[in-house]
């Protein structure tokens, strides 16, 4: 178990996040005994209940997420035995003061750790209480969760008061994406593999694809997720995240300074959106009624709680190129929308075909290798690659076949851990290299910012795709101009 004992204290503990990942995770975590034996959590919500009946709600959550062979009794009585509760209302800094009593009555040496898993409209008064009280030090750790901010103004107001109380080396930002086990494998894949390593440039690459698709709409999230849109999202956190570690030099080091190092160079590097490029660049698309796993569903402006009109984009493509020596002329197509036909996470690493051809004009269309990175589900990898068919009649045809290595089945692994788990083990070791750092939020905003100024500019709604579709048609011609297809599994 780490040695840092640590006071976690969850502020929204009632709440979605908490329910549904923190308390799993923190529950995964204490019975893999990766929890220091001295570890509490304390959570704080505005609801009004005793100790009891808050650890029970925790059990009854707990309940609803686990499955069934991961609970044991034991387990869970000394997890819940580790939770604290304290009713809350955020404004009031009274509320505030029960922090350092329960502080005070634990041992004084616990790392604090303050976890807001609130709506990010509570961060700033959270943040200004928190500034009076005592507990707070140099060493008090504090997590956030994406979006920080709205956009580049809101993002730097945000952490300039967030560094007013903390300092940048005990600021967790959340982008869930990197405490996917696939993603962090994108580092040991690149980095570990001379092969990878070196062909890992605009001399054996033509071109990347990042699909991150959902079958789910906006999940009873209307009000958040029309102010918000699928480029604030998802765009400006988690497909960025992953473009950058696709794309990054290689750090000297796995320490957080020089892996964020590098990732911020790519950010710098992206290239504008301008209103030129935009018409070519960019589709954006808002799902109407039609089908996810074989229901009928509604359409965006049909959906609970959807207030009347909107622009609001459900579904975004863009094609994006890094201005560096490494990436000239590669561009990276990107795609993610909700209400796709599935949820599937992948990247394609698209290889230059071989400089001189020598076999079948009709299978040219053949020679590109792949290496297919599954992020999720059936998380794994495949690499294809072309080989003579087998057989006396066939000559010297040529056949597509994978290398495939499916996580799963290679390392016989019984459960991949959720990222939360990875991200609280990290928060509390005190290791920052999955989390954001300003700068990065901060570079991210200014592209994206730039990017809708643009759109607006151009007047470019977004277009009609069906529920249950691959997006609007407009996202297809857009690589298609390029000579290209998206990559369709066979
Ligand atoms: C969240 C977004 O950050 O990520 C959601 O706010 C999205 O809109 C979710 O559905 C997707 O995460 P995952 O882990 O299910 O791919």
């Amino acid at each position: 178990s780490p040695d840092t004992a640590c006071d976690l204290i969850l502020f929204g503990a009632m709440g979605d996040l908490a329910s549904k990942k923190l308390f799993p995770a923190l529950y995964q975590l204490h019975r893999a005994d990766l929890l220091s034996p001295g570890t509490r959590i304390l959570g704080l919500a505005r609801r009004d209940y005793t100790l009891d009946e808050a650890r029970e709600a925790v059990r009854e959550r707990l309940l609803e997420k686990l499955e069934p062979d991961e609970v044991s009794a034991d387990a869970m009585e000394s997890f819940l035995a580790r939770v604290g509760y304290q009713n809350l209302d955020f404004s009031s800094p009274e509320g505030y003061k029960a922090l350092a009593k329960w502080r005070s009555e634990g041992p004084a040496d616990n790392t604090l750790i303050l976890y807001y898993a609130t709506p990010p409209g509570l961060y700033a008064t959270i943040t200004s209480h928190l500034a009076d009280l005592d507990s707070c030090d140099e060493h008090t750790r504090v997590v956030v969760e994406k979006p920080i901010g709205h956009d580049l103004p809101s993002s730097r107001q945000l952490n300039d008061q967030l560094a007013s109380v903390f300092r940048e080396e005990n600021i967790f930002r959340i982008d869930h994406y990197l405490g996917k086990e696939t993603v962090q494998n994108l580092i040991a894949l690149r980095f570990a593999n001379n092969l990878f390593a070196s062909q890992w440039d605009q001399n054996h690459i033509s071109h990347m694809e990042i699909t991150v698709a959902e079958s789910v709409g906006i999940e009873g999230r209307w009000s958040y997720f029309d102010g918000a849109g699928q480029l604030r999202d998802m765009v400006q956190s988690h497909l960025l995240q992953l473009l950058c570690l696709l794309a990054m030099d290689p750090p000297s080091d796995l320490s957080s300074h020089s892996i964020r190092d590098e990732k911020v160079k790519v950010l710098k590097a992206l290239s504008p959106m301008t209103q030129t490029r935009i018409p070519t660049h960019l589709v954006r698309g808002q799902y109407t009624a039609g089908t996810a796993d074989g229901h009928p569903v509604p359409g965006y402006l049909e959906e609970e709680g959807a207030a009347g009109h909107s622009h609001t984009e459900t579904f975004v493509a863009l094609k994006v190129e890094i201005e560096n020596w490494r990436w000239a002329g590669v561009p990276f197509y990107i795609r993610t929308g909700k209400r796709l036909p599935e949820k599937r996470s992948e990247i394609i690493v698209h290889f230059k075909p071989a400089p001189h051809y020598i076999f079948d004009p009709d299978q040219k269309h053949l020679a590109n290798n792949k290496l297919i990175i599954r992020l999720q589900p059936d998380e794994g990898m495949a690499l294809q690659i072309l080989t003579k068919d087998q057989g006396l009649s066939r000559g010297m045809r040529l056949r597509q076949g994978p290398l495939d290595l499916s996580f799963a089945e290679a390392f016989d692994t019984d459960r991949i851990p959720d990222a939360y788990e990875r991200l609280l083990l990290e928060v509390m070791k005190g290791n920052q290299y999955l989390f954001v750092r300003r700068d990065e939020v901060e570079y991210a905003w200014r592209w994206i910012d730039e990017l809708l100024d643009n759109c607006e500019e151009c007047g470019a709604h977004p277009k009609r795709y069906s529920a249950g579709s691959w997006g609007p048609v407009a996202s297809i011609a857009m690589i298609t101009r390029d000579d290209r297809s998206w990559y369709e599994d066979a």
